[in-house]
């Protein structure tokens, strides 16, 4: 009987681990420098399940630019005014078949007068692309060339799947159990972890208005220094929701040896800074202007709209809609029109994170030159970094392990750098912006990290 019990309990709490752990094999990608950890796992069969929600669907055929414009044709078209007649009519379908495929035209539109704005849903949707317009146009610091359209956010649903709403203040005093803070519930918003619920209304409701991301405190006595553990539970809270909302771990953006450190972090954490700046534009910007545009029903407990996050975008992965460059086919979204488009203009004081230090590290097999897929990808991602901060100037220097002759090995730094030069030249770095340095050969070992090319920042 007793060893009933035993075996029983064994098998239960066996049971209940498991429902913890994702079953082997794992996919593991080195991303950064050897020993640091610097490593994305992910389970190929999660990856495999939720591949549908990250394709973009297929573009309609493009359609001719020449003809009648949309606004001499129209009689109340305030932004797409300038799209020709096929065009814009080739505009409304794709919205329609992103936002509303069900309900169709009719969801934004009375049949009976298409320039009447009666319906909500139609101003929304009109505010809705002066915003995408703004991100391609604005944004391009953290959306690129890949951009975004009305399918990144909504993907076939009137409203997002992903999207916040202020909490409430939660006091259960005449419960016996106080305050709770808004922490110390597993909130999925944060990756189940029991950190503030809520970093966001203080992080991504305005980019004017945000508080110091930090843990650490910039003096070394307490004077005046706000980074309590308070911020630092609600810095935490923000970083679980970013690293949730890609799908990534925190090395992804930081080397875990110094996490404020912008000389270790990866390229990516440039783009997040900008990310969170982005998001706080977008809500104060646009979702919170509209907000007396929306019926009650759509509004939050304390009556505010939905609101944007990095999950509203990302869903799941590092880029949204793994990097598909979907936006290119949509000229409606790339460009800023219409005489009323009064959008607020990117921060053009927005100050510029430090960039300094070792940019990538390019790796290359033994006795080879040629840019291999982590080579490409470093190379892409110090190439989005340098467009997006002309001021920037770096130097290339090349490295080749002990392995082989002096003089071969010198050569073969040379090419590598080389290589890399070029492959940064066509991701549009102009030349005049690269320097090479004195090519090297690392005398003691032959670690693949001995075979590379720097991308060194200088300012
Ligand atoms: C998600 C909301 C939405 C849906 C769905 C939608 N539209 Fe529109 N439609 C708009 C907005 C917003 C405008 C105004 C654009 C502007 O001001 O630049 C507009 C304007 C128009 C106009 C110009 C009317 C005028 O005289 O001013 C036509 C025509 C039109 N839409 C046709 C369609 C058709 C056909 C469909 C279905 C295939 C459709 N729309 C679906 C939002 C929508
Ligand atoms: C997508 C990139 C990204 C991911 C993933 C990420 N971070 Fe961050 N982290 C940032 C950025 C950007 C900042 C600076 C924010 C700012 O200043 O606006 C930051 C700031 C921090 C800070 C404050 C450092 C200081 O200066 O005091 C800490 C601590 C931190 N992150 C920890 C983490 C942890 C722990 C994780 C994993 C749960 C994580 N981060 C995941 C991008 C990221
Ligand atoms: C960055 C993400 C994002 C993008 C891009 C985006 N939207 Fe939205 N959209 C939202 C959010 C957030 C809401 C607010 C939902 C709420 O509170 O009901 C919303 C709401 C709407 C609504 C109201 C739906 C309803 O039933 O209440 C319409 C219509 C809409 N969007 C149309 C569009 C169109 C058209 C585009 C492309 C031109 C677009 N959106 C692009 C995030 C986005
Ligand atoms: C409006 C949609 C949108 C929102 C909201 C958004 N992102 Fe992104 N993000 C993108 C797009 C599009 C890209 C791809 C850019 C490219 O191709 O280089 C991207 C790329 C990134 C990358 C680079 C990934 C890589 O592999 O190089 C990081 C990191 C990132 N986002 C972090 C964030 C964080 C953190 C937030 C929230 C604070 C956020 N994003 C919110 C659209 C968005």
């Amino acid at each position: 009987m007793i060893r009933l019990f035993k075996i029983t309990a064994v098998l239960l709490s066996t049971m209940a681990l498991a429902a913890c752990w994702e079953r082997p094999p794992m996919e593991s990608k080195q991303q950064g420098y050897r020993g640091t950890g610097m490593v994305q796992i992910s389970n190929p069969r999660t990856v495999a399940e939720t591949a549908a929600l990250h394709e973009a669907p297929p573009a309609p055929p493009a359609a001719s630019a020449d003809g009648p414009k949309a606004k001499d044709v129209y009689q109340n078209v305030q932004v797409l005014g300038d799209l020709s007649v096929g065009e814009f009519v080739r505009t409304m379908t794709s919205i329609t078949s992103w936002i509303a495929p069900q309900e169709g035209c009719a969801y934004c539109h009375n049949l009976q007068n298409l320039a009447e704005d009666s319906k909500y849903t139609k101003v929304v949707a009109r505010k809705m692309v002066q915003m995408t317009q703004h991100l391609n146009v604005d944004w391009k610091n953290h959306v690129a060339a890949t951009g975004v359209t009305c399918y990144t956010c909504h993907r076939g649903n009137a409203v997002p799947a992903n999207l916040w709403f202020k909490a409430t203040s939660n006091n259960q005093g005449r419960y016996m159990l106080g305050d709770d803070a808004g922490q110390n519930k597993a909130a999925k918003s944060v990756g189940l972890t029991s950190l503030p619920y809520d970093p966001f209304s203080a992080y991504l409701l305005d980019n004017k208005a945000i508080p110091d991301i930090r843990v650490n405190g910039t003096t070394a006595l307490p004077t005046g220094n706000r980074h309590s553990i308070k911020q630092a539970e609600h810095t935490y809270a923000l970083m679980m929701h970013m690293a949730t909302s890609l799908g990534v771990n925190c090395t992804f953006c930081h080397n875990a040896n110094a996490l404020q450190s912008w000389q270790n972090a990866a390229p990516q954490r440039v783009t997040a800074w900008y990310g969170i700046r982005m998001v706080g534009d977008l809500n104060s910007g646009f979702l919170t202007p509209l907000t007396g545009t929306f019926p009650p029903n759509r509004l939050g407990p304390s009556g505010d709209v939905g609101k944007v996050y990095c999950a509203t975008c990302h869903q799941g992965v590092n880029k949204p809609l793994n990097g598909a460059q979907m936006a290119k086919d949509y000229p409606a979204l790339l460009y800023k029109g219409g005489v009323s488009a009064q959008v607020t203009a990117a921060p053009a004081d927005a100050p510029v994170p430090d960039i300094n230090g070792i940019l990538g590290k390019v790796l290359f097999e033994v006795g080879k030159s040629d840019l291999g897929p982590q080579a490409q990808d470093v190379v892409k991602a110090a190439a989005t970094l340098l467009a997006s901060n002309p001021a920037v100037k770096i130097a290339l220097s090349g490295y080749a392990d002990k392995t082989g002759s002096a003089d071969a090995n010198l050569e073969l730094a040379k090419q590598r750098a080389f290589a890399v030069r070029d492959a940064l030249k066509a991701g549009g770095v102009a030349e005049d912006r690269i320097e090479l340095k004195k090519p090297e050969f690392v005398v003691g070992g032959s670690e693949s990290d001995a075979r590379r090319v720097e991308i060194v920042a200088a300012r």
